[in-house]
C-alpha cells in the first residue's frame, strides 16, 4: 500500500498551509487490566499503515515555498512496557519505517501543535469523534490565540476531515482489491468448512469455531464482525449472534461471517440445511433469494445508480412473495403497487447491500447531496459493495405455515470493474447442488 501517496493526495485537497489532525483509536478496557483486542482507526491506518495505539497523524499542506509534510506522534520506546506489552517502534524507527517526514513522542503533541497551528489558515479535524482530543485541540487554539499581539494568527477555518478521507477510501486501488479478494477467499473457505462440518445435534457455536479456525489459520487477525450462526427460527433474528442453540434435523442454518485481513473486511452469508437436504419449502425460498441476488448482480456496473441493485432484487423477491402467497395477491394490481405499499417489509426489511472496505459497513456517501433531490450516486470502478438479499418468515395469520420460521440470506462481496463487477466471495458454495453435495461431508 502506498501510504505516502495517500497522504499526498489528501494534502493536495487542503488549503495551502492548512493543518490536518487525525488520531488513531483508543485502547478500550474490558475489565481488570484486560483490554479488548486492539483495533486501529481505519482512516488513520489508511494514511499511515501504523497499528500502534496512542498515535496521531498531522499533515501540513504545501504552500508556494514549502512542500507538504507529514508528522507522526507515537509512543516512545520503553524497555519495561515492551517487556510486558510488546514492541513499540518509537518515533525514530516509526519515521523511517512508515516514511513520515518527522516523528515525535505523543507526550509532546501539545507543544508541537501550538507551534504548527500558529499562522495556519485552516484546521482539518473530525470534531466530536474523540472528546479527549477535542479538549486538547481547544487548548492548542487558545495557546495560538494568546500570541495575537505578536501578529500570530490562529486558524480561521475549520473543516471536517472525514468526508475527504471517506471519498478516498470508497474507491479501492489494485492493492486493496487484491487484499479484499484474499479476505473473501479465506472467508469463503471458512463457510465451506462450516458446511462440511454441519450435522444435526451440533451447537451453533461449533460451526462458529470452524469459521474462526479458518480465519486465524490463514492469518486473518479478527472476524470483521461477530459471526452470526442462526439455525431454525433464529435465522429470522437479523442480528442474532448468541450462537448457542442445538441445531435440529430439518433446520436451515444461516451463517453471516467474514474475516478481517490486514485491516480489510469481508462479509459473506450462506444459508444451508443442517442435514444436507433442502425441504421443498426451503428450496423454494432459497431459489427465490438466489434469483433475487442474480438480478441484483446484473444491475452492478459503472454508471448504474447505487440503488439499482436493491431495486432489482426487491422486484424479484416481491414477485415471489405474491406468487407464493406470502403477500396477498388480491390486494395488488402489480409488483410496483406491492412495493409502494411496503407489502414486503414483514419478510424483507433491510437493504440489499452496503459499501465494504476497511469497515464492514464502510464509509462513503450513498447519495449525491450536491443535487436538490439527492439521487443515489452512480457506481464507479473500484467501489466494493455487498449484495445480500434475503427473506425472513415469522409465523403470522395469512402466511402459509410451510414457510414459517424460514430465514434465508445470501450475501456476496463484489468490486465494480470497468465493465461490470468481480465477485470477491466466489469460494463460498452457493447453488442448491453445490450445497447439497458438501454439507456434512466432514463426517463421511
Ligand atoms: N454482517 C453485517 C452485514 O451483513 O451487514
Ligand atoms: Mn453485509
Ligand atoms: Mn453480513
Amino acid at each position: 500500500m502506498d501510504y505516502a501517496a495517500r497522504r499526498a493526495r489528501l494534502a493536495a485537497q487542503m488549503q495551502p498551509g492548512a493543518v490536518a489532525v487525525l488520531p488513531t483509536a483508543p485502547e478500550v478496557l474490558r475489565n481488570g487490566d484486560s483490554d479488548y483486542p486492539y483495533r486501529h482507526d481505519s482512516a488513520f491506518y489508511y494514511l499511515t499503515g501504523f497499528t500502534e495505539p496512542d498515535s496521531v497523524l498531522v499533515l501540513v499542506a504545501a504552500t508556494d515555498d514549502k512542500p507538504a509534510r507529514s508528522i507522526l506522534f507515537c509512543r516512545e520506546k520503553n524497555v519495561e512496557r515492551e517487556i510486558w506489552d510488546g514492541y513499540r517502534h518509537g518515533p525514530e524507527a516509526a519515521r523511517t519505517t512508515f516514511g513520515v517526514d518527522d516523528a515525535y513522542p505523543i507526550a509532546e503533541l501539545d507543544t508541537h501543535m501550538a507551534r504548527l497551528l500558529a499562522n495556519a489558515p485552516a484546521l482539518y479535524y473530525a470534531l466530536a469523534s474523540n472528546a479527549a482530543l477535542d479538549a486538547q485541540v481547544m487548548g492548542w487554539l487558545k495557546a495560538v490565540r494568546a500570541q495575537a499581539r505578536t501578529g500570530t494568527t490562529a486558524p480561521g477555518t475549520f473543516v471536517n476531515l472525514l468526508p475527504l478521507l471517506d471519498e478516498m477510501r470508497l474507491i479501492k486501488d489494485a492493492d486493496e482489491q487484491a487484499l479484499m479478494l484474499r479476505a473473501g477467499e479465506i472467508s469463503g473457505r471458512a463457510h465451506e468448512r462450516a458446511m462440511r462440518a454441519a450435522r444435526p445435534g451440533m451447537a451453533e457455536y461449533e460451526l462458529e469455531a470452524e469459521l474462526l479456525y479458518v480465519f486465524r489459520k490463514n492469518g486473518a487477525q479478527f472476524p470483521a464482525y461477530t459471526p452470526i450462526v442462526a439455525s431454525g427460527p433464529n435465522a429470522c433474528i437479523l442480528h442474532y449472534n448468541v450462537n448457542d442453540r442445538t441445531m435440529r434435523d430439518g433446520d436451515l442454518v444461516l451463517i453471516d461471517a467474514g474475516c478481517e485481513l490486514d485491516g480489510y473486511a469481508s462479509d459473506i452469508t450462506r444459508t444451508f440445511p443442517v442435514n444436507g437436504r433442502f425441504t421443498d419449502a426451503q428450496r423454494t425460498l432459497y431459489e427465490l433469494v438466489l434469483a433475487a441476488q442474480d438480478a441484483a448482480l446484473e444491475a452492478i456496473a459503472p454508471g448504474r445508480p447505487y440503488s439499482a441493485f436493491h431495486e432489482a432484487a426487491l422486484r424479484v423477491l416481491v414477485q415471489g412473495m405474491l406468487d407464493l402467497g406470502l403477500v396477498d395477491k388480491s390486494k395488488y394490481a402489480s409488483v410496483d403497487d406491492a412495493i409502494a405499499d411496503k407489502a414486503h417489509v414483514p419478510f424483507y426489511m433491510h437493504g440489499t447491500g452496503h459499501w465494504l472496505g476497511m469497515d464492514v459497513h464502510d464509509v462513503g456517501a450513498y447519495r449525491d447531496v450536491t443535487q436538490a433531490e439527492k439521487p443515489s450516486r452512480p457506481l464507479a470502478e473500484g467501489m466494493v459493495v455487498t449484495v445480500e438479499p434475503g427473506i425472513y418468515v415469522r409465523p403470522a395469520d395469512g402466511v402459509p405455515e410451510r414457510f414459517w420460521h424460514i430465514g434465508i440470506r445470501i450475501e456476496d462481496d463484489v468490486v465494480v470493474t470497468n465493465d461490470g463487477y468481480r465477485l470477491l466471495s466466489a469460494a463460498a458454495p452457493k447453488t442448491v447442488a453445490e450445497i447439497e453435495a458438501i454439507v456434512g461431508t466432514a463426517h463421511d
